[in-house]
């Protein structure tokens, strides 16, 4: 839990004036912006930590910050409303980012509106041709990417490098649209008559992302929006706006034509807005429980399409046959990588029978993960995103003193040295506990393995069935008949045997289920396809005595671009 290096002692930092200490994250956004080709200038956050930034999508006033992008440019907000968005390391102002204006808003949309019918019309192979380039630029940048994300999220900068590759799957997967976009045929129905489908894009579709993934979850939207030929509102979450706006140049220079993804800010106002507005045809969230039920149900009373990801409560059962050094380990990584701000995080343990006798093993793997600033090396979680997200954490830990649990590992206490203001709280675990019991009802959303004991197998089925959440959840066995009855019976969307955290990769879809999930057709995958277009079905008849005889063609046709 030590810092392996001063904050003042980033590499090639070593003549800093007095009282100007870049961060090894400055540095960063230096390599960043040179990467992507980008105009930089230097600012001045605070007397303690002038920043670089990319000029091209954060200005300069007395903080950083981030543009909105409009019709193919970035361009400042004119609004009065300002969020401030930290390094929850450091708890240090980042920037600040623009609650954009009516105005914006509306301009955004009519941007989508007109870059729509174009982009329709142009080719599936030459949507495709950007997205083969897009996939390049974001793989050469990955690393400047992932940086932005440790800077403003706090994950360590490997989880944040996965949080981009995962993205970037998806645009990987988008590529084989040519295929995926194929509707039906039905030939000779009747005399001379075929029936055949075309999938269409929808027009303008929205997107609102959550801020514990900055970059997989955007990725997981608009690239699949619009290589279906739909043209893209984005708004990102307010407290990690940089790794969707660095997407959005990357995308810009794949050659996407300007309107065809457009980028607002704000919070409720966007939110509201997206949901009422009459040329957004579809919405795709990913977010906590409340916002989701809330923009499901508006933006279906306003007769749009939403698919919308909530939260979840994950269970790893443990059975007593289990490869026991294995399956500690996969705990212990899903529990508490990325500080357990992941909806897949395995937040729940069910140690059957005698795999309760694992508890004391289990705990001392804990206590060995290092916390620490997730740009430090050798950091294995970094902060929680928010002060109000620790003390939320905080709190339920302590419901579960209170509610007659045991701490046999408390988080709460931790000082990582160098960052004494950052929003740490180390691993936690929490055990006898109960399903009437508030740390096992709330989503924790933090570093925190909720332990729970079944004697059997089908008590633990019963156990995770009776959760109204079925995002993920994942059984440690040696044995196949108990894995295939453990994923047969449950009653949850996505299965690892094995597999702490079972996310599918992109030609699957993200099956999410029961209460985390609204909406009737998953992201990505074949069903992302689905919610991104219509069909349309076409019955037509030609008369075989109409046909005439016509001049045989002898060149090879060229077709598509
Ligand atoms: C499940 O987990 C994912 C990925 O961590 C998350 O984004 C989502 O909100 C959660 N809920 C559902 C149904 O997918
Ligand atoms: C949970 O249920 C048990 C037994 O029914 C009861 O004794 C206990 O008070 C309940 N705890 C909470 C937190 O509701």
């Amino acid at each position: 839990m030590e810092r392996r290096r001063r904050r003042g002692q980033a590499v090639g930092q070593t003549d800093n004036p007095p009282g100007a200490r870049p961060s090894r994250m400055a540095m960063a956004v230096v390599v960043v912006a040179a990467a992507a080709g980008l105009r930089t200038q230097m600012l001045r956050v605070s007397s303690k930590i002038p920043t670089w930034y990319p000029a091209t999508f954060f200005s300069s006033s007395s903080v950083p910050t981030v543009k909105l992008f409009i019709d193919g440019k970035f361009v400042e907000s004119k609004t009065d409303k300002w969020i401030d968005f930290h390094n929850p390391a450091t708890n240090e102002v980042i920037g600040r980012v623009p609650k954009a204006t009516q105005a914006e808003m509306n301009a955004a949309v009519e941007s989508c509106k007109r870059a729509f019918p174009s982009w329709a019309e142009t080719s599936v192979l030459s949507r495709q041709q950007i997205l083969l380039r897009y996939q390049q630029l974001i793989k050469e940048n990955l690393k400047e990417v992932a940086k932005l994300i440790t800077l403003e999220q706090g994950k360590t900068l490997a989880d944040a490098e996965g949080d981009v590759f995962r993205g970037l799957q998806v645009v990987e997967h988008a590529c084989s649209v040519t295929s995926l976009l194929m509707g039906e045929t039905m030939p000779s129905i009747t005399k001379d008559m075929d029936i055949y489908s075309y999938r269409l894009p929808l027009g303008v579709c929205a997107g609102i992302a959550p801020f514990n993934f900055p970059a997989m979850i955007p990725l997981w939207m608009f690239p699949m929006a619009m290589v279906c030929g739909n043209t893209y509102l984005m708004k990102p979450s307010e407290r990690v706006p940089g790794a969707t706006m660095f997407l959005a140049k990357l995308l810009q220079d794949s050659g996407a034509p300007d309107g065809t993804l457009n980028i607002i800010h704000g919070q409720h106002e966007a939110v509201n807005f997206i949901c009422d507005h009459p040329d957004i045809k579809a919405i795709s969230f990913v977010g906590s429980n409340q916002a989701g039920e809330y923009i499901y149900e508006r933006g279906s009373r306003n007769g749009k399409r939403v698919q919308a990801n909530l939260g979840a409560k994950n269970h790893g059962v443990v059975m007593p046959d289990a490869n026991k050094e294995n399956t500690l380990n996969q705990l212990v990584g899903a529990a508490f990588g990325a500080a357990g701000q992941r909806c897949m995080a395995l937040s729940t343990a069910i140690l059957v029978g005698e795999a309760k006798k694992w508890l004391p093993e289990l705990v001392e793997r804990a206590k060995k993960l290092r916390v620490n600033a997730g740009d430090q090396p050798g950091a294995d979680l970094g902060p929680l995103i928010t002060p109000q997200a620790k003390e939320r954490v905080c709190h339920i830990i302590e419901s579960g003193t209170k509610e007659g649990a045991s701490i046999l590992l408390d988080g709460r206490k931790i000082k990582v040295k160098g960052y004494e203001k950052g929003n740490f709280i180390g691993p936690t675990i929490i055990s006898g506990v109960k399903s009437n019991m508030t740390c096992y009802k709330e989503e924790i959303f933090g570093p925190v393995l909720v332990v729970m004991e079944a004697e059997s197998l089908d008590e633990a089925i019963k156990m995770v069935n009776d959760n109204p959440y079925g995002n993920g959840t994942a059984i440690f066995t040696t044995n196949g008949a108990t894995a295939r009855k453990y994923s047969h019976l449950v009653d949850v969307g996505q299965v690892g045997v094995n597999v702490p955290i079972p996310v599918p990769l992109p030609m699957f879809s993200f099956t999410g289920s029961r209460s985390s999930f609204r909406g009737d057709t998953n992201f990505y995958g074949k069903q992302g396809i689905q919610f991104y277009t219509q069909l349309k079905t076409i019955t037509s008849q030609w008369k075989e005595e109409d046909s005439l005889l016509s001049a045989p063609a002898v060149v090879m046709p060229t077709m598509g671009h």
